[in-house]
């Protein structure tokens, strides 16, 4: 009897364990990684990796890393699949007003000052910006300050992310209804609609109609050409970049922000260097931000 658990355990760890990958694979997978997607795979990370690559090639049918990896850089559809298994590697968490201090910051004075200055647009960019939480929490917080000001500016707020799957999220503007305890009750009142049927709420059209989301890799920002931001927000994805790719992804960036604009990034989230072109922002705080001077 006890033979037969044994077998039976045995053949369950079969069809559950990961083949195992070994050095040299794990070299070729965190180079393909980094390449193309530039996020830092050390030794440290090399479970998440066999867990998440291993769970995905499973479910579309690969027994081995070498095969996989092979299906994965030729032809179309490998391009496909590539996506979704940035999906299963990058980690999305995110939620509604997540950093009070730098939403205060932004309210409180970098709107105040766009709008002194009479802009007839204004342009923000929430970059790695998910499954959309932080694209609409900046829309409520650009709206409500928009709103009391006499000359009223178009406004509108682009997220971008890699993740196909996170950015559909996004553009649907739909959450579960537990999620909505992050927003001010008087944000909540004037920007959400419970749907009944499911637990859930939606975004409000009006608002829904100031955001776009589109897919960039943020290693190419460096490459597009100006997007003339007047507020780029980057909070919490700069961590899974070395210092180096950190540097370069945040000159990317700066590229983008007209005269006067502020990018906002995460506490602690950047390397010691101040981005190229830019000054610090002196009065805000525990917030980490940059403007590009006015008279260049
Ligand atoms: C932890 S979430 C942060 C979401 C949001 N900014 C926040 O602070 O709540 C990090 C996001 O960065 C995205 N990401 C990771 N690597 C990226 C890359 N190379 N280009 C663009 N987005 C990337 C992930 O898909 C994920 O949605």
């Amino acid at each position: 009897m006890a033979a037969a658990n044994d077998q039976i355990v045995g053949a369950w760890e079969g069809l559950n364990a990961l083949p195992d990958m070994d050095d040299r694979q794990f070299a070729r997978w965190a180079e393909l990684l980094e390449r193309r997607t530039g996020m830092a795979m050390p030794g440290e990370r090399k479970s998440f990796l066999v867990t998440s690559v291993g769970l995905r090639m499973r479910e579309v049918g690969f027994r081995d890393f070498d095969a996989y990896y092979q299906y994965l850089v030729s032809g179309v559809a490998g391009n496909l699949e590539w996506a979704a298994l940035v999906d299963r590697l990058t980690v999305h968490e995110t939620r509604f007003f997540r950093d009070p201090r730098a939403l205060t910051f932004l309210a409180d004075q970098v709107l105040p000052e766009l709008l002194a200055a009479n802009r007839q647009e204004l342009n923000i960019w929430s970059v790695g910006c998910s499954t959309g939480e932080e694209v609409y929490t900046l829309a409520m917080t650009v709206a409500d300050a928009v709103g009391d000001h006499p000359a009223t500016p178009h406004y509108g707020v682009t997220g971008t992310d890699i993740s196909m799957h996170a950015l559909g999220v996004g553009r649907q503007g739909t959450y579960p209804l537990r999620r909505m305890a992050d927003i001010p009750e008087d944000k909540r009142n004037r920007y959400c609609g419970i749907l009944p049927e499911r637990e859930r709420f939606r975004i409000v059209a009006p608002l829904r109609r100031r955001v776009g989301f589109a897919q960039m890799n943020v290693l190419d920002a460096a490459r597009t050409s100006s997007l003339q931001m007047d507020v780029i927000y980057c909070q919490n994805l700069l961590i899974y970049f070395d210092h180096e790719r950190r540097r370069a992804i945040v000159d990317g960036l700066a590229r983008h922000l007209q005269p006067g604009a502020i990018l906002i990034l995460g506490a602690g989230e950047f390397v010691r260097r101040r981005p190229t072109g830019l000054e610090r922002v002196r009065n805000s705080g525990d917030v980490l931000a940059f403007r590009r001077p006015v008279n260049e």
